[in-house]
């Protein structure tokens, strides 16, 4: 890889210890990749901050970038926490657990990182735009920056993308490349969508149809009439979890889109192929009784919140209810009433977290969700049994 003069003092130490491991980092992930030199970036996202995925080892790793002078030369945020860094106690959540969390979130905000806790960073205030190179980790933010806001970014790990905030840099491959961005098949929609559930099925449906294939391509989608951001947000989550694409395009919403020809291999998604993907996605007996209802996955929008608090307002919910968020639009749902409404009617907000990250295994087992990515992490991760259901339903769930 080419270096600029200031790359290799970096490499060589000049600005301190974090820099300089930041640097081996970015350097050997380049020389994997065959990147010919750095780009520069203005944005990042770090994920691994849940104590549960990054124990003692991970901790240590931060700590030691923190003490050896790190600090972000670009605007970076954080994702979500094992716990509501406010409300972890009626979250059950460890007294021990709690504190190495709030370990970690220290040495992140030691660096400069912004505690944002959340997967939706371009909710609020780190939005980049068309053309932008960027480093985000967390796979459902990643395909939301590159197929929504046509920003480019690789899906980094936690490490790599933390490294790109201290250097403010990241290696030129991949996804930074136009030619790495082409469309390849052509997915026409011929069904009508509506709602989060719906638009997390086609994401699963799509997600596991370019998973079988070899060389994963990126699709085109076609023939979808109207898409809000809540709605693309649970699909980037899922086609993001159940094919690991990091970018997609679809007509009239991607900003590159126009910049490419029709892929001529073309495949069809029709309803009956959405009921399925909906029907794999409800893995639990119809008799099996739901314990645990979790909406904000990826974290809920102030929109979804109004949504919620409409639906529970005056009622009471008889089943476990976590609502989970960012802070700051758990904030601003505090100042329109929304939240009062949530938890009087008993609903639990577990904002800076989630039901994947948080160390809740055992907790629960059947979980109701309009998410597709929850119900793969409940799965996978929890060995808890799902019921996918609309956002709607799902909170008369929690009321039955
Ligand atoms: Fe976000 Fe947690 Fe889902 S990080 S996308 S809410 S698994």
């Amino acid at each position: 890889m080419k270096l600029t003069p200031t790359e290799q003092s970096m490499l060589a130490g000049a600005q301190g210890k974090a820099v300089r491991k930041s640097m081996e980092i970015l350097v050997a992930l380049g020389t994997i990749y065959g990147a010919d030199r750095m780009t520069p970036v203005t944005s990042v996202q770090v994920s691994g901050v849940s104590y549960d995925n990054l124990g003692e080892a991970g901790l240590q790793f931060l700590a030691e970038l923190a003490e050896g002078g790190g600090r972000v030369k670009v605007l970076t945020t954080l994702n979500p926490a094992g716990m509501d860094v406010e409300n972890w106690k009626v979250m059950g959540i460890d007294p021990e657990f709690a504190e190495q969390q709030e370990r970690i979130i220290r040495a992140y905000t030691s660096m400069g990182i912004m505690p944002t806790c959340s997967c939706t960073p371009y909710l609020f205030g780190n939005v980049p735009h068309f053309g932008e190179h960027i480093a985000w980790a967390e796979s459902s933010a990643v395909c939301y920056a590159n197929s929504i806001l046509g920003a480019r970014s690789n899906r980094e790990g936690g490490p790599s993308a933390l490294a790109a905030a201290l250097t403010g840099r990241t290696p030129r491959y991949g996804l930074h490349l136009e030619t790495n961005r082409r469309p390849s098949l052509t997915v026409r929609v011929i069904s009508r969508l509506e709602g989060t559930r719906d638009f997390g099925a086609l994401g699963a449906a799509i997600g596991r149809l370019m998973e079988a294939r070899k060389l994963k391509p990126i699709p085109l989608l076609r023939g979808i009439k109207h898409a809000s951001t809540d709605e693309l947000k649970s699909f980037c989550a899922s086609i993001a979890t159940y094919g690991g694409l990091a970018l997609f395009h679809m007509e009239g919403i991607t900003p590159e889109c126009g910049n490419f020809q029709t892929p001529e291999e073309t495949i069809a998604i029709t309803r009956d192929i959405l009921e399925e993907s909906i029907d794999q996605l409800s893995e639990s007996d119809p008799g099996e009784e739901v314990d645990f209802i979790s909406l904000g996955c990826p974290h809920l929008s102030l929109g979804e919140i109004g949504r919620a608090a409409e639906i529970l307002k005056d009622k009471k919910v008889k089943k476990t209810l976590w609502i989970t968020t960012a802070r700051p639009t758990k904030r601003m749902a505090e100042q329109m009433g929304y939240t009062a409404i949530i938890e009087r009617a008993g609903g639990i907000f577990a904002a800076d977290t989630c039901c994947v990250v948080a160390p809740i295994k055992g907790f629960f087992k059947v979980i109701a969700t309009d998410s597709a990515k929850a119900c793969y992490y409940a799965s996978s991760k929890h060995g808890a049994s799902t019921r996918f259901l609309t956002f709607e339903e799902a909170l008369e769930e929690a009321l039955k």
